[in-house]
């Protein structure tokens, strides 16, 4: 490949050892060296375009290495319009996000999408405008320098599967230039589509059933993979593949810091198949990864791969050719749900197990609750095992977290119910989940208290796990769901709007009085937050295990790192447990302080123990030199 005169000495240096793998992988899906050049010089102007701040933040954070992988990492997840109406409402609250030790904001969706036919942002009709009640683009930059200004990193959704019908290349698709519908996937008929449906599953069987959608418009059909407003991208075409790469690179420029790739399994379509998880998918994944490593280095890729367990870890790439720097954690979360429900620890145990045999520089995303609803995407052969069926499966999980079930005080709603294939999923807050709602509404203090309890146990178990824990906005106090949407046209139909209610700064005051639910909660969570950030062991490049505890209602788990070990123990089940460990050593609990030995340890109804010990501590060096 022969470098071009104008491009400089930065630029050529980072090209230059990646070019040879990024030009075969390029060509090996597309065979167009005019398209391949038009993207190498695409690359370069959005190198040049950034801006020279971003450009010194990139150089630092290519010295600092894995910066994004320190246990000090801390994520929020909202929507601007909820927390505080627009993007300069989230700049001015900036100081109650440091507060809470949040140093990665992820911001829902907040392109241009039209009104009613938006999924919550996830249909863009300008990937270069901001929409207009929340803000401008010139806002959001400026959100992001006082975020890095902070130490906040910034991740946004980059919406690449598909665009809004109103995006001018739909519209121009619609008038009927070949040129645009070449950018979707147009049908003269429907004896194609019908042959894609054979093979494709549903994401949304029951608000938007069917893969395509008729375009009267164009007389033809159209590819809508989600919501029939959303048509899907074809990423078969190179000119789809550059502009929408370029559209990214843009967003990078605005000093965002990491793209969550949204969707991205379905990004490639091929007749006979799911059209997912295909191996094209990851062909373009690790040719966006390069570029963004090339124009702007400072930036992360986060693979939003909501799918089941083997399908996932494969985005990560290999060591040496990552594809994915971050992904969801979407099997341990789910599993976490349905632990919750069955108070049997076995699955997650497993899960656990899984996760701990991954190399640690593959970096998870863990969370318990986020905008979407929870998929039951569980390891359904394992459960097999125990004779437990798929359907009745759901079914139960389903009933227990909507409180359909003797003795369950979870309030939740079920998700695009799907009685053919009795596949719903669920939505709900974590508070509601956890029993917070009912117990409000019943002003009964015992089982307040009793969720409050779950709720922080299911984030210690979430603050104990290695990667970049992210609590959905809310969560901090105990935010309830939100029935309102119940009464709104608009969103009647989506229960994930449920838990997409509006967040209420009133109730967050009461967060400072620890008499509140909300204080009660906060305290907690704020001081197991605290002690994370304290102690090198919570790091991604711990040792970490799963421990037995010979309690199927009680979940252990290991860690090790540079002296310091911890060993968790969480007990899922509303009763008395005991974990029957057996370990050396006496230990401190480091939340009440007490020092105590590793061995038949008690555990009140879903509390959980965090047990440390400091193998740095003189003591023990002193009894090394005594032996
Ligand atoms: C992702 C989003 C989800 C959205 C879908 C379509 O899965 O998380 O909210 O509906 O993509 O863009």
């Amino acid at each position: 490949m022969k470098m071009k005169p104008e491009w400089d000495k930065e630029f050529t240096d980072r090209l230059r050892p990646v070019e040879d793998e990024m030009h075969w992988l390029y060509n090996e899906l597309y065979n167009d060296d005019h398209a391949y050049d038009y993207f190498l010089t695409m690359l370069w102007n959005s190198y040049q375009a950034r801006s020279k701040d971003l450009r010194a933040w990139d150089r630092k954070r290519i010295k600092a290495g894995d910066w994004y992988k320190s246990s000090k990492m801390l994520g929020m997840c909202l929507y601007t319009d909820c927390f505080a109406g627009t993007i300069k409402g989230v700049q001015k609250h900036l100081d109650y996000i440091q507060e809470c030790g949040f140093n990665y904001l992820h911001l829902m969706p907040l392109l241009e999408s039209p009104k009613g036919r938006s999924d919550g942002g996830y249909a863009v009709s300008d990937f270069r405008k901001v929409e207009p009640e929340l803000g401008t683009m010139e806002d959001l930059a400026k959100l992001n320098r006082a975020c890095h200004k902070r130490g906040i990193s910034v991740c946004l959704d980059f919406v690449m599967n598909h665009t809004s019908e109103d995006h001018i290349w739909a519209k121009r698709a619609k008038a009927g230039e070949k040129e645009y519908q070449d950018r979707y996937f147009f049908f003269d008929d429907w004896t194609i589509p019908r042959a894609f449906e054979e093979t494709v599953p549903q994401v949304f069987p029951t608000t938007a059933p069917g893969n395509f959608t008729w375009c009267p418009e164009a007389n033809k059909v159209v590819m809508t993979t989600f919501y029939p407003y959303q048509w899907d991208l074809n990423y078969r075409n190179p000119t789809v593949f550059n502009d929408m790469c370029e559209n990214m690179l843009y967003l990078c420029n605005q000093g965002v810091d990491i793209i969550r790739l949204d969707a991205v399994p379905y990004i490639w379509k091929t007749l006979g198949t799911n059209c997912r998880n295909l191996p094209q998918v990851h062909t373009l994944v690790r040719i966006m990864h390069i570029a963004s490593q090339i124009a702007a280095p400072g930036t992360l890729l986060l693979g939003e791969v909501v799918m089941e367990p083997d399908k996932v870890v494969p985005y990560f790439g290999t060591i040496e050719k990552p594809e994915c720097h971050m992904l969801y954690n979407v099997t341990t979360m789910a599993s976490t749900w349905n632990t919750v429900a069955t108070r049997d620890v076995r699955l997650l145990q497993r899960q656990m197990n899984v996760v701990c045999g991954l190399p640690k520089q593959y970096m998870f995303l863990n969370y318990l609750r986020c905008h979407d609803d929870i998929g039951w995407g569980l390891d359904y052969d394992y459960l097999a095992r125990f004779g437990i069926e798929q359907v009745a499966h759901k079914k139960y999980l389903n009933s227990f977290l909507t409180g359909n079930y003797w003795g369950s005080d979870s309030r939740g709603e079920l998700y695009n119910d799907d009685p053919r294939l009795g596949d719903a999923r669920l939505c709900g807050t974590t508070a509601s989940l956890c029993g917070t709602e009912a117990a409000v509404y019943e002003k009964n203090d015992f089982k307040l208290k009793a969720s409050i309890d779950l709720d922080v146990m299911l984030h210690a178990f979430l603050l104990t796990q290695s990667g970049i824990p992210v609590l959905y906005s809310g969560d901090e106090v105990g935010k309830l769901n939100d029935y309102s949407y119940h009464q709104d046209p608009l969103k009647k139909d989506d229960s994930r709007y449920l838990h997409r209610g509006k967040f209420d700064w009133n109730l967050a005051e009461m967060r400072k009085d620890p008499s509140t639910r909300q204080g009660m909660l906060f305290e907690r969570l704020m001081k197991l937050i605290a002690i994370r950030k304290e102690h090198p062991l919570f790091d991604a490049s711990a040792d970490t295990w799963v421990l037995q505890t010979n309690n199927d209602c009680v979940l252990g788990l290991g860690r090790y790192y540079e002296g310091e070990k911890l060993l968790a123990l969480f007990n899922f089940s509303e009763n008395d447990q005991t974990a029957w460990i057996n370990e050396g050593e006496t230990y401190t609990d480091l939340i009440s302080g007490e020092t105590m030995d590793a061995k038949a340890v008690a555990l009140g109804p879903h509390s959980f123990r965090w047990l440390y010990l400091n193998y740095n501590d003189p003591k023990f060096s002193g009894e090394k030199e005594e032996a």
